[in-house]
């Protein structure tokens, strides 16, 4: 499957969709200057900066991209972006959701007095962090986590998640 991952910044979750699907990974694009596009470009994947929908769709549609990831990427799609890509993009987020939709997810779980956290992977509807769910992953919040050590344990299974997740897809 040929797949496009869209990112912001340090991409450790575009490192582990390349690390995992090597040659399926055909652009990377990112909204801004970022990390990880060193990390496509280690990996010899096409990649640029494209910081309009429109011209994503054009980039990703010239790359033969079938399903579209969302890795970091912090700007908000408009809707005929989405629209056009229904059901073929999708997202993961630090947080089990429906809770804590949006920024600070770790913060405002420690805040609650969550006991469980986690992350999810599912599809992107135009609302920010909805949409049918595909997996999560929990992990217990231990009871000296701060949102740094919390954070970084999230992260780590999400390494995990978002290629599990990709399998799960290309399967249906
Ligand atoms: C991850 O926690 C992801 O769930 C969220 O932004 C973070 C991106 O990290 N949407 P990275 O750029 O993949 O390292």
């Amino acid at each position: 499957m040929k797949i496009g991952v869209l990112i912001s910044g340090n991409g450790s979750n575009l490192q582990a969709l390349l690390d995992y699907f090597p040659g399926e990974i055909v652009v990377v694009i990112s909204d801004r200057p970022a990390l990880g596009l060193k990390r496509a470009e280690r990996a010899n994947v096409k990649n640029r900066i494209v910081s309009d929908d429109a011209a994503m769709t054009l980039a990703l549609e010239a790359a033969g991209v079938e399903l579209v990831c969302l890795a970091g990427f912090m700007r908000l799609l408009g809707k005929e972006f989405v629209d056009h890509w229904h059901n073929r993009l999708i997202n993961i987020h630090p947080s089990l959701l429906p809770q804590f939709p949006g920024l600070d997810t770790h913060a405002r779980a420690l805040e609650a007095g969550a006991k469980v956290h986690g992350c999810t992977v599912h599809f992107v509807r135009l609302k920010m962090d909805s949409g049918p769910i595909i997996g999560q992953w929990a992990i217990p919040v231990l009871p000296n986590d701060n949102s740094a050590t919390l954070a970084a344990r999230v992260l780590q299974v999400e390494h995990q998640l978002y290629p599990y997740c990709i399998d799960k897809y290309s399967w249906s």
